[in-house]
């Protein structure tokens, strides 16, 4: 079963009484411990896109499934429940509360969850030193590199070892060998931990070291390919272009 499962996904904003379309139609299916990549240029919908997946907005037409769970149908209360336990989010600007340490960022999501005062140590502790900030963790986020609070974010997003992370253009506010760490350090968390990974990027080298990379343009999908980890990405149209998108015969499952 896939982990995430998406149907006919519409989201159109309104502004000043226009009305915005930012995802027209998109059916896309993630299968548990993916490292996957959405790709395209500013507007095409990215953020939007992982937006309605973690369950930060709600669609205007479509389902989104994570799990057994039609986010469409849950309350607030349930939503966010799921969220906390389920999905991680790594967002584009970090978004640490600034006056909190790293230690503290990464414990909060605990304390949301209501782990006891001494696991939330030892769990916070040892995630930052996974993620390679065991010097850091007592320093606010203004007195860190951006790389390491974009280290802080990624550690926050799995302390709770949530079955996803969804990440928002990661890399975009990092330069280029900050950035391969960051990949390094997430696939290493997906082989390890099994955690499946889906970014929204417009970054060449994460579109590069991502193993499945689904390209959205204009609010739908343009085209899905498979390929292996470290091989240069060979675009291909899916077929459906403009209307279906991927669905789960288009995925690409040949082009393993
Ligand atoms: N809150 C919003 N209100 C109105 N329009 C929005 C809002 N958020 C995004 N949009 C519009 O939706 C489209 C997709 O935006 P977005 O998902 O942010 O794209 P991307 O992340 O790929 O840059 C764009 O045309 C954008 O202007
Ligand atoms: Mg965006």
């Amino acid at each position: 079963m896939s982990i995430i499962r998406i149907e006919k996904l519409v989201k159109n904003y309104e502004n000043n009484g226009l009305l915005v379309p930012a995802v027209r139609g998109v059916d896309l299916s993630i299968e548990r411990g993916e490292f996957s990549a959405i790709a395209g240029p500013s507007g095409s919908g990215k953020t939007t896109l992982l937006n309605l997946i973690g369950g930060l907005d709600r669609p205007s037409e479509g389902k989104v499934f994570v799990g057994e769970s039609d986010l469409t149908a849950l309350t607030p209360k349930e939503l966010s429940d799921l969220r906390l336990r389920k999905i991680g989010f790594v967002f584009q600007a970090y978004n640490l509360i600034p006056v909190l340490t790293a230690m503290e960022n990464v414990e909060y999501v605990l304390l949301l969850q209501g782990v006891d005062k001494n696991e939330r140590a030892n769990r916070s502790a040892a995630m930052l030193r996974e993620v390679g900030l065991e010097k850091e963790m007592d320093r606010l986020p203004r007195e860190m590199s951006g790389g390491q609070q974009q280290r802080v974010a990624v550690a926050r997003a799995i302390v709770s070892e949530p079955d996803i992370v969804l990440a928002d253009e990661p890399t975009a506010n990092l330069d280029q060998k900050t950035g391969e760490s960051l990949i390094d350090l997430m696939h290493r968390l997906n082989h390890e931990k099994k955690i499946t990974f889906l970014f929204s990027t417009h970054d060449p080298m994460v579109m590069h070291r991502a193993e499945r990379l689904v390209h959205i343009i204009d609010g739908h999908i343009d085209s899905d390919e498979r390929k292996g980890s470290g091989r240069a990405p060979a675009k291909k149209k899916a077929p459906g272009k403009g209307k279906k998108g991927a669905t789960k015969s288009s995925q690409g499952k040949a082009r393993r």
